[in-house]
């Protein structure tokens, strides 16, 4: 059967998910949650596997080919490679993405490979071991350097994630760009966001897309710019004989919502139809109350015909005002 289009109130057509499979992690990010971690859900509030399952064969009869599973770290949900295969299972998801960070994910390459597995994005902010420990609070560089290494050798397609932090990574930038050069990878620098559980590090945020692509044009004054695919997030560059490029998100000034693709659900099972909202329908609260599937599926139009047209639109429309929840819960 051909694969219906979803389009949202703006005209925009919807085909892919980001579902966190759960909210908790191994490390401690600055960026994402205040050092003493924040308060995680109970097992029992998380969807479970048949709920995951049901809600994406729903969402991809709908339109969504595109999956990507996030957390928290998503390699602590028990059994996730048995979910992965069952996803897999589904035809309609053309292809599903992981993000990590990488600490325990060098046991399941060979069996991520084996179940086709699209792309890897790998947490990665800094290549030095005691800026890695100061950035995420955890002595965990080595493994996710390893994950790095196995990725590669698995040719596994990778994207390195880094967010640029003032005073933590700025000295990290042009070495995480220079793996480019071997590497046929992506390393995306990515601006900071107030997703850390605590509210903004920042009275204005210095490092912008602009700021961060300026920086790149010193370093590297032939740079090119590339064409992006439909829908990206990021904006690519690349420095002329490179294996790979390198990616800039503009996360916090939101320059790519007129062609965003995504919804989102969490860990907890509610539905953000953007980054910055607050959650726009709680399908776990649904599922557990017996939904049938054409319930659920009217639920979910009515949300998609109701999306905000960008990320300022959606953080006014909070009814909690600031945006301070930990992205390990939202899923990034
Ligand atoms: P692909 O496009 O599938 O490669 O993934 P991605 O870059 O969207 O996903 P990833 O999980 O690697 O996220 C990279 C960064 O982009 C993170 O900081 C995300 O929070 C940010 N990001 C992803 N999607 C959105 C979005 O819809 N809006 C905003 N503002 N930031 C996003
Ligand atoms: N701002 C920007 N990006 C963030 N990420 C996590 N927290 C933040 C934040 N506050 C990124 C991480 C991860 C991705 C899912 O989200 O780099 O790779
Ligand atoms: Fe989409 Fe919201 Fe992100 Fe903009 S900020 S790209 S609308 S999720």
């Amino acid at each position: 059967m051909i694969q219906p289009q979803l389009f949202d109130n703006h005209g925009r057509p919807i085909n892919y998910l980001r579902l966190a499979v759960t909210d908790r992690c191994n490390l401690r990010c600055f960026y994402c949650m205040p050092e003493e971690g924040i308060r995680y859900v109970p097992k029992k509030e998380l969807l479970t596997f048949e709920e995951i399952e049901r809600v994406v064969r729903l969402v991809a009869s709908l339109g969504v080919s595109k999956l990507r599973l996030t957390g928290g770290e998503p390699f602590l949900r028990a059994d996730l490679m048995q979910l992965i295969r069952n996803l897999r299972a589904i035809s309609d998801i053309k292809d599903i993405h992981l993000t990590t960070n990488g600490v325990l994910t060098v046991p399941h390459i060979d069996e991520l490979k084996e179940l086709g597995i699209a792309s890897v994005n790998l947490s990665l902010d800094t290549l030095d071991r005691t800026r890695f420990k100061t950035i995420t609070r955890r002595d965990e560089f080595d493994k996710t350097w390893s994950a790095f290494e196995a990725l590669m050798r698995a040719s596994i397609p990778v994207k390195l994630n880094a967010v640029v932090m003032e005073g933590k990574n700025i000295e990290d930038i042009i070495p995480l760009v220079s793996l480019t050069r071997a590497h046929p990878i992506s390393v995306r620098l990515i601006e900071e966001m107030p997703f850390n559980g605590e509210g903004s590090h920042y009275a204005k945020l210095n490092w912008t897309y602009k700021r961060i692509l300026q920086h790149l044009h010193e370093a590297f004054p032939n740079l090119q710019k590339q064409n992006d695919p439909t829908s990206a997030t990021a904006s690519h560059y690349q420095v002329p004989g490179f294996k790979g490029n390198v990616g800039i998100i503009a996360a916090f000034s939101r320059t790519f919502c007129g062609s965003c693709n995504r919804i989102r659900i969490t860990a907890q099972g509610v539905l953000k139809t953007c980054l910055y909202d607050d959650g726009v329908l709680n399908i776990k609260d649904l599922l557990r109350s017996g939904v049938t599937d054409e319930e659920l599926n009217d639920a979910l139009l009515k949300a998609f015909a109701h999306r905000p047209k960008d990320g300022f639109e959606a953080e006014t429309k909070r009814a909690t005002q600031s945006v301070k929840e930990s992205m390990s819960t939202i899923g990034g």
